[in-house]
C-alpha cells in the first residue's frame, strides 16, 4: 500500500503553503523573539548578546527588500528616542555619499544574512572601522561571522520567498535594539511588546482579510498608504502583494497621495489605509482617505476603531489597540493575509513566485 506523498509538503504542518505556516507561526517567533529579553519589573530590556555599543553621531542602517522596511522603522524608533539614524538601500550605500569613519554604528538588517548588497555595504563599513552590526536570523550567516556584534531575530527557519514572520521579528528586535541604546527603561513598552503575540494570534483567528481578497482579486491595482510606522508598513505591504500575486502594487506615504498617486486611483485600485489611534497622523491620514474616496475607490481601513475612519472605508480589518510601533507590527499580519488570499484566488506559486529568490547573493 502506497500514500501519495509529496516530501515538499512534509514541513508544511497541514497548511498549503510555507508562507500561511510562517504567517500563523507570528506569535511564537515573537515570543521567542522576547525570550529573556524583556524585564516587566523595571521596563528595561537585555540583549545580552551585545556588547556595549554607544552610537556617536547617526548611526546608519543597510538593508534589502523587506529588511529595509524594518531599517525604516529602526531609524524612527531612534530617531523618535533622540538618537539620529538614516537608512540607506543597502545597493545605495557607498563609502563616497555616506560619510562612516571608525565612530561610526552601521547595521545591517538581512534576514539570511547573505544578501550580496548588504554584505557589502556591511565590509566596505567595516574596513574603515566602524562598528558593524548584524540583525539576523541565520545563525552563522556571513553577516553573523563579519560584523562585531549580532542580534538575532530568533524567527526559526523562514522557507517562502516572501518574507513574513521576519519581518515581525525584526520590528520587534529594532525596537528591543532601539531600548538598549537610547537606555530607555519602559514598563508601557515592554508590556506592549509583550502583548504583541496574542494581538497577532486575535488577528489570524478573526481576519476578513480573506473576504476582502475575494472581493477584489483580479483588481488593476493596490495602494497602500499611512504615516509614521504605518509608512514602512505600506510599503511592505505592497511588496508582499506584488511579489505573491504579480499585480502592480505601490506603498505611499500618505501624505503624497496628492503628489502624483492620486491621478492612477479608480474603482479597480483599491487603497488599503492604516489609521490607529485618534491623533495628529490618524487625522490627517483620514484627510487623505476622504480625497481617495471622492474618486469612487474603494477604501480598506486597518485600524483599531480609534478614530472614525470606518466613517469613510468601505471595508476594515481590525487590529487591537496599541502604541503606534506596535499597532504597525500586527497590522502588517492583516495585509500579509490580503496577499496571501488574493494570490491563493488567483492561483499563484505562493511559496516560489516567478523571477525571485529567497536569498540573493550577487550585486
Ligand atoms: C530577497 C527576498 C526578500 C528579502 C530580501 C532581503 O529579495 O526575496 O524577501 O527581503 O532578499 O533579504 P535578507 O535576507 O537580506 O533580509
Amino acid at each position: 500500500k502506497t500514500i501519495n506523498w509529496d516530501p515538499e509538503d512534509a514541513g508544511k504542518s497541514g497548511y498549503d503553503h510555507y508562507m500561511l505556516k510562517e504567517i500563523n507561526e507570528q506569535p511564537t517567533a515573537l515570543r521567542e523573539c522576547f525570550r529573556g529579553r524583556l524585564d516587566e519589573l523595571t521596563g528595561r530590556v537585555k540583549l545580552s548578546e551585545l556588547g556595549n555599543l554607544e552610537p556617536n553621531g547617526i548611526v546608519t542602517f543597510v538593508a534589502c527588500g523587506t529588511s529595509y522596511h524594518a531599517a525604516m522603522v529602526g531609524t524612527r524608533l531612534l530617531q523618535e528616542r533622540g538618537i539620529p539614524a538614516q537608512a540607506f538601500l543597502a545597493s545605495e550605500f557607498n563609502l563616497d555619499t555616506v560619510p562612516i569613519n571608525p565612530e561610526s554604528v552601521v547595521v545591517g538588517v538581512t534576514q539570511s544574512g547573505e544578501t550580496a548588497d548588504t554584505m557589502r555595504a556591511l565590509r566596505e563599513a567595516n574596513s574603515v572601522g566602524a562598528t558593524t552590526v548584524a540583525v539576523t536570523n541565520v545563525v552563522g550567516s556571513s553577516a553573523a561571522r563579519e560584523t562585531d556584534e549580532v542580534l538575532y531575530i530568533r524567527a526559526g527557519p523562514e522557507i517562502s520567498v516572501a518574507a513574513t514572520k521576519t519581518f515581525a521579528s525584526q520590528q520587534a528586535a529594532l525596537t528591543m535594539l532601539a531600548t538598549v541604546l537610547s537606555g530607555q527603561r519602559s514598563r508601557e513598552l515592554v508590556q506592549e511588546l509583550r502583548a504583541v503575540p496574542d494581538q497577532i494570534q486575535s488577528v489570524l483567528d478573526t481576519s476578513s482579510a480573506r473576504e476582502i481578497a475575494e472581493t477584489y482579486h483580479g483588481s488593476d491595482a493596490y495602494f497602500f498608504i499611512g504615516r509614521g510606522y504605518h509608512y514602512p508598513v505600506a510599503l511592505e505591504g505592497a511588496l508582499k502583494m506584488k511579489e505573491i500575486t504579480y499585480t502592480h502594487a505601490e506603498g505611499f506615504a500618505a501624505g503624497e497621495l496628492k503628489h502624483g498617486p492620486l491621478a492612477l486611483v479608480s474603482a479597480d485600485t483599491p487603497v488599503f489605509a492604516i489609521v490607529t489611534g485618534d491623533g495628529r497622523l490618524a487625522e490627517k491620514t483620514i484627510g487623505n482617505i476622504k480625497e481617495v474616496e471622492a474618486r469612487g475607490t474603494p477604501v480598506v481601513a486597518v485600524t483599531d476603531g480609534q478614530s472614525n475612519v470606518e466613517r469613510y472605508a468601505d471595508h476594515v480589518l481590525e487590529v487591537p489597540a496599541s502604541s503606534s510601533v506596535t499597532s504597525s507590527i500586527v497590522a502588517n499580519v492583516q495585509l500579509q493575509l490580503v496577499a496571501y488570499w488574493t494570490a491563493n484566488q488567483l492561483g499563484r506559486s505562493i511559496d516560489k513566485p516567478r523571477n525571485l529568490a529567497k536569498s540573493v547573493t550577487v550585486e
